[in-house]
């Protein structure tokens, strides 16, 4: 599909992958929509990508959502790309008994009910321009568990499903489902597994996130850049490997997250 001249809602495209999505789909010569909820991170973006329009608005929050929508489709109509790619990552000790049960499955609200109502909120819109589409951002680790954090896992894995299904229910339409399978990459969400992941095996987010728009003009529906491909096979042919790959340190890594036991004097 033609990534030129378009109008794309981003969110989340304040930082890391999704401000390399904002600066690439800018070069590229569209006109781009940045959104996250911290005003001075839009601001930013604002500074660096003039060109830039941007929304503070919480993905998590379905009114926000509504109230999005009647200011996008008014002032850009021609909005004809949604990029679901606003994310969070939490380490998480599940035997934490201080952890409250909202707070327990805050990731669902922002990396799994939160695009699948941008997308309920904006497919009308969607359906009704000449061409469109929607790329969901997921993970490698929505193809195996990643123990440290757990609900992030459940989150992409059920992206990823969704994404699936919504393809095989828009099949006929105008509008193009795309996923960004992303391996781990150098953005401000690894900051917290540090120690946990090697910075070596973090990708560049210019070559990864290029080569996700490179799929999108060849009309390719997933895409797995860098290690993400290695994962795709491995979580097919030795999941359990995999698995046990992944479940190292997390002890360890979970037991410098334990609140200090309390003394007994
Ligand atoms: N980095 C990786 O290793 C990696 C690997 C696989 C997949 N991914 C996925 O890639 C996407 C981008 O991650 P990243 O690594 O670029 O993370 P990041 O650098 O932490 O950026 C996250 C972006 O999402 C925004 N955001 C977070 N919660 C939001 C909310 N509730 N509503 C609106 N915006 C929100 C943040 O801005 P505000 O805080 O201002 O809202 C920020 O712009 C995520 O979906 C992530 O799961 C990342």
């Amino acid at each position: 599909m033609k990534l030129h001249q378009r109008t794309i809602l981003l969110t989340g495209g304040t930082s890391g992958l999704g401000l390399e999505f904002a600066r690439q789909l800018v070069a590229l010569g569209n006109t781009v929509l940045v959104t996250g909820r911290d005003a001075a991170k839009l601001a930013q973006v604002q500074r660096e990508l003039p060109q830039v329009h941007t929304f503070q608005s919480d993905v998590s929050d379905p009114a926000a959502i509504g109230q999005l929508y009647e200011q996008v489709t008014t002032q850009f109509p021609a909005l004809s790309i949604l990029l679901n790619n606003a994310g969070e990552m939490r380490k998480l000790n599940l035997q934490d008994p201080t952890r409250n049960l909202h707070d327990v499955t805050r990731e669902l609200d922002t990396n799994l009910a939160g695009p699948i109502r941008m997308v309920q909120q904006f497919l009308p819109h969607l359906l009704a321009q000449p061409t469109a589409a929607v790329l969901n951002v997921t993970s490698g680790l929505a193809l195996v568990p990643y123990p440290l954090a757990p609900v992030y896992g459940a989150t992409k894995a059920g992206l990823r499903s969704y994404t699936k299904a919504l393809r095989v229910q828009l099949q006929g339409t105008r509008v193009r489902v795309f996923e960004l399978i992303a391996p781990g990459a150098k953005t401000p969400l690894n900051d917290a597994f540090v120690g946990d992941v090697r910075e070596k095996d973090l990708m560049d987010p210019r070559p990864l996130i290029a080569q996700a728009l490179r799929a999108m003009q060849r009309d390719k529906e997933e895409v797995y850049p860098g290690i993400a491909t290695a994962l795709r096979y491995l979580s097919r042919l030795a999941p359990g490997l995999l698995l046990r790959q992944l479940s190292k340190g997390v002890a360890e890594s979970l037991a410098r997250l334990r609140p200090p036991a309390p003394t007994t004097r």
